[in-house]
C-alpha cells in the first residue's frame, strides 16, 4: 500500500506540533503539507528543532493547493475557519478530520448560541462523525468528514457515557469539574496565560456557558437516550503545561454498586487499548496519561451522598486533540488503531 499523504493545516500551533510529532512515527504516512501563514517559507524545525531532520517547510495555507497534495487534511485551526478548508477538500475527494469545534454540535441554533455567529455550512453538521473511536467506530470507518471532540468533552463523556447507557446514573443534576493545563488555551500571547500570570495560581473560568458545555451536553443526551439533559460544567486552568482532570459528580440510580459499575465500564472498555479504568476507590492522575492517547477512569462510591464520583484524566494535546485525531484517521484509513500512537 503506498503512503497515505497527510496535509496539517494549522501546523504551528499546539495541536498541530503535537500531530507532526505523532505522524512523524507513523509507518504508514507521508507528510506532505504544513501550513502556517506566519512561519510560510521557514523550515519546520526552525521553529520547532525537535523536528530537525524531517525535510518539511511551513506553506501559507491554500485549499486548492492541499487537496491536489494530500489524501487526507488535518485542519488544527481556531474555530470559525474549518469550513473554508472542508468545502474544497472534500470536493475534491479529501478526508477531512477536524480538530477544532466546527463540526462537532449537531444543531446550528445551539453553534450559534455559543459561538455567536450562523454556521458557515450547516448542511455540514449532519454528516460530520464525532470522532471519539470508542462511541463511533463504525461511522468513524465510513466519515469523509470527522469532527473530533473537544478536550474537556473527551474526559468528560468517556466516564460518563457508558453508565449513562446502562441506567446506573442518573441524566439529571450532573456536576463536571475540570482542570486543563496552559496549552488547551493554545500557542499565542496572551496576559492571562503568560508564566507568572497562571504559575502557582490555579482558578475557575467561565463557570456558565463554556462552549464545551452544548458539546458535553449532546454527548451525554445521546448515551442517556434523551432528547436534551442540563449539566452543570466548571473549567479550571491550573499551572501545569499539558493534561486534564475531570470530576464528575453522578447522581447513582438503584442498582448502581460497585460491581455493576466495574461490569458497565468492563463491556465498554475491556478491549479498548485507550481507555485504563482503575478499579473501585482510586483516582486517576495526570502523570500517567501525559504525551500517551490514554484516557485514565477512576471512580468512588459515596453512600453518604448517594453520589458516583468518577474521576478521569487525558493530556488535551493527545487524547483530547491530535492522537485522538489520528486514531481516527487510522480507523478511517482501515490501520492498526494504535498505529503512531505507541
Ligand atoms: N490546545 C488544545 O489543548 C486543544 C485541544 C482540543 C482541540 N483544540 C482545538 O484545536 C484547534 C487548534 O488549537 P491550538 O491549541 O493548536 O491553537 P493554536 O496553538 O493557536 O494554533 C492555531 C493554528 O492555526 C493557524 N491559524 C490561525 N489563524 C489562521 C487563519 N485565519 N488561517 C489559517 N491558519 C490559521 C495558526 O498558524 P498561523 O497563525 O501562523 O497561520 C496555528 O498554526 C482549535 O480549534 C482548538 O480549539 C485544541
Amino acid at each position: 500500500m503506498s503512503a497515505i499523504r497527510v496535509a496539517v493545516v494549522g501546523a504551528s500551533g499546539y495541536a498541530g506540533e503535537e500531530l507532526l510529532r505523532l505522524l512523524l512515527r507513523h509507518r504508514q504516512c507521508k507528510v506532505t503539507a504544513v501550513t502556517s501563514r506566519k512561519y510560510a517559507g521557514q523550515p519546520v524545525s526552525e521553529v520547532f528543532p525537535r523536528f530537525l531532520g524531517s525535510g518539511l517547510e511551513f506553506s501559507a495555507p491554500d485549499a486548492r493547493e492541499l487537496a491536489a497534495n494530500c489524501d487526507v487534511a488535518f485542519l488544527a485551526l481556531p474555530h470559525g475557519l474549518a469550513t473554508e478548508f472542508a468545502i474544497p477538500l472534500l470536493n475534491a475527494g479529501v478526508k477531512v478530520i477536524d480538530i477544532s469545534a466546527d463540526f462537532r454540535l449537531k444543531s446550528p441554533a445551539k453553534y450559534k448560541e455559543y459561538y455567536g455567529v450562523d454556521h458557515p455550512a450547516p448542511e455540514l453538521l449532519g454528516k460530520a462523525v464525532y470522532g471519539l473511536p470508542e462511541r463511533y467506530r463504525d461511522r468513524i470507518r465510513q466519515a469523509d468528514l470527522i469532527a473530533c471532540p473537544g478536550c474537556y468533552p473527551t474526559s468528560s463523556i468517556l466516564p460518563s457515557a457508558p453508565l449513562l447507557a446502562a441506567g446506573l446514573v442518573s441524566p439529571e443534576g450532573i456536576v463536571v469539574a475540570s482542570m486543563s493545563g496552559v496549552t488547551g488555551a493554545g500557542r499565542k500571547v496572551d496576559l492571562a496565560y503568560i508564566f507568572p500570570e497562571c504559575n502557582e495560581s490555579v482558578k475557575a473560568y467561565k463557570p456558565c456557558g463554556h462552549r464545551h458545555l452544548p458539546e458535553i451536553e449532546q454527548e451525554m443526551a445521546v448515551a442517556a437516550g434523551v432528547d436534551e439533559l442540563a449539566i452543570n460544567f466548571v473549567p479550571h486552568l491550573v499551572p501545569t503545561n499539558r493534561g486534564i482532570n475531570s470530576t464528575l459528580l453522578l447522581n447513582m440510580l438503584p442498582g448502581c454498586t460497585a460491581e455493576r459499575v466495574a461490569e458497565v465500564y468492563q463491556a465498554a472498555y475491556g478491549n479498548e487499548r485507550f481507555v485504563r479504568v482503575l478499579g473501585a476507590g482510586r483516582c486517576s492522575d495526570t502523570k500517567y496519561v501525559t504525551m500517551t492517547n490514554c484516557c485514565e477512569i477512576g471512580y468512588s462510591l459515596d453512600k453518604h451522598t448517594n453520589k458516583l464520583i468518577v474521576t478521569s484524566v487525558i493530556d488535551n494535546l493527545t487524547k483530547g486533540a491530535s492522537g485522538q485525531a489520528l486514531q481516527c484517521m487510522n480507523i478511517r484509513f482501515g490501520l492498526a488503531e494504535t498505529e503512531g500512537l505507541l
